[in-house]
């Protein structure tokens, strides 16, 4: 008979597990508990990490807690704490403890989420979640749908091959497509994936505030329109990376509705916004939308990964994404019973409803609200106090926790070229410090900071102790 060696089946003894498990958990406990005074930047070379973890694969075993210390000494001490309230850059991922405890459980059960059959719960738990987005956007709850994602890039991909599919149907050779220059560089990638010709992109500039330019947009498709060509697909942004910037959604919808086109609206890290109050009003025409993404891994303090994509009609993405393979007949099951396989591109999918449903419940939406409408007036009061200081200029104003500025003293007749230094150098050596993560963007050709303020621990004292780590350098130069 067959006899199974106990090594081969990769298991701990009950005790084991549990003396195991308890370390991970106080591990990550202590780490929730004393971020705030570790340091956010990381910093080590190539050649640093090989020398700490090259190694061929190694056929024998070690034992299970010489490797969890080396890891826990080694590994989670040499990222980037992106939860850390000084961590102002690209946009931060805050996170939350109960929602870590969830992707536990969700990888410690194994639970598949990607058809009813193998776990109608995680379905229920999906449909639950995204009817509770859809109503949050607008969206009609019955007939709109949607589907979780690993993150902003993979929702925009799979808006722009719904938007493909249900516009220009198997055959896009004429189709065209349309962002502003300040898009997201995820929706090129993701319009080149989908296998369009740079020819079929429309970039289109923005004005002085970053929007898109509406003159312009129009007299794109006019062109495209007179040249026979399709124009089928308009991606607005909601909050851009880097200024926050919200499109003129309702003013886009209307040129969408009038030429036939696909309306996609990037939100992934604005669009949390909807819950705050003078965040409603600046998403306003979002509902009007045909599909928009929006990422709870950023503003709605979710670990990685977990992206959303919304759509109008959820039949759309049925329509899109549905194969039927032989393999998988028998779990179809009735048409109520929703197999997320059918709705994106992923079989095999992770359980990531889990930590959304139970960090919602367990605050309750309304600390989110709370949290998201601090983290605005956080900007707003880092502007203000940025504006009264004769160092600093602020470039682009706060708008949904983003701000950029540039040291610029005033009665220092600087170069532009000298102050694009000044300022890399700036946060160059605000990184080299490790004391706080601000790096630089460009905007209308000049280096300027920019800090995403949407960790709701960080303080006023944060993004003042920030600004003078940042004169401090000034002064070096
Ligand atoms: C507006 C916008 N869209 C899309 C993305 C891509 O999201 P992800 O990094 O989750 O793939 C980002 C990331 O910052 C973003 O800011």
């Amino acid at each position: 008979m067959l006899k199974i060696d106990t090594t081969q089946k990769l298991e701990l003894t009950k005790a084991e597990m549990k003396e195991y498990g308890y370390k991970v958990v106080d591990a990550i406990v202590s780490h929730f508990d004393t971020q705030n005074q570790k340091l956010p930047v990381a910093a080590a070379s190539r050649q640093e990490m090989d020398q700490l973890f090259l190694e061929d694969v190694p056929e024998k075993s070690t034992d299970a807690h010489k490797v969890l210390d080396f890891v826990l000494e080694n590994v989670m001490t040499q990222s980037n704490i992106v939860t850390h309230p000084k961590s102002f850059s690209f946009v931060p991922g805050p996170s939350n403890y109960i929602s870590a405890m969830a992707d536990s459980l969700a990888s410690g059960f194994n639970i598949f989420s990607g058809g009813w059959a193998g776990s109608p719960a995680a379905a229920e738990m999906e449909i639950v979640t995204m009817n509770w987005l859809l109503k949050m956007y607008g969206f009609p709850v019955k007939k709109g749908g949607g589907i979780f994602t690993s993150g902003g890039s993979m929702a925009n991909l799979t808006a722009i091959i719904t938007a493909r599919k249900v516009k220009c149907g198997d055959d896009f050779s004429k189709a065209v497509i349309y962002l502003s220059d300040q898009a997201h560089s995820s929706n090129i990638k993701a319009i080149r994936v989908a296998g369009f010709r740079k020819e079929q992109i429309r970039i289109i500039p923005t004005d002085s505030e970053f929007k898109f330019s509406l003159n312009k947009l129009k007299n794109a498709i006019a062109k495209d329109s007179l040249e026979g060509l399709q124009p089928f697909c308009l991606i607005a942004t909601a909050g851009t990376t880097n200024t926050g910037t919200v499109d003129q959604l309702s003013e886009l919808a209307a040129i969408c509705k009038k030429e036939k086109i696909w309306y996609h609206i990037d939100g992934a890290y604005g669009a949390a916004a909807i819950l705050a109050n003078n965040g409603k009003q600046l998403l306003k025409g979002i509902e009007k939308a045909d599909s928009i993404t929006v990422d709870p891994h950023k503003w709605f303090y979710q670990p990685y990964e977990i992206g959303c994509l919304l759509v109008r009609n959820h039949r759309w993405l049925k329509g899109t994404f549905t194969e039927k393979p032989e393999y998988l007949r028998d779990i179809e099951g009735n048409t109520s019973e929703i197999n997320f396989y059918d709705h994106g591109i992923e079989l095999t999918r992770r359980f990531r409803a889990l930590k959304f449903y139970m960090s919602i419940k367990t605050f309750g939406l309304k600390a989110f609200r709370k949290a998201i409408t601090y983290n605005i007036k956080l900007a707003e009061e880092t502007e203000s106090f940025l504006r009264k200081s004769s160092n600093w200029e602020v470039i682009s104003p706060a708008t949904l926790a983003v701000i950029n500025f540039r040291y610029n003293p005033i009665g220092n007749a600087l170069s532009e070229k000298k102050l694009d230094a000044l300022n890399q150098y700036i946060s160059a050596q605000v990184v080299s410090s490790q004391k706080a993560l601000l790096v630089t963007t460009v905007l209308n050709k000049q280096v300027v900071l920019r800090m995403c303020l949407i960790n709701p621990r960080t303080t006023m004292q944060d993004v003042k102790e920030t600004i003078t780590l940042c004169e401090s350098f000034a002064g070096d130069k």
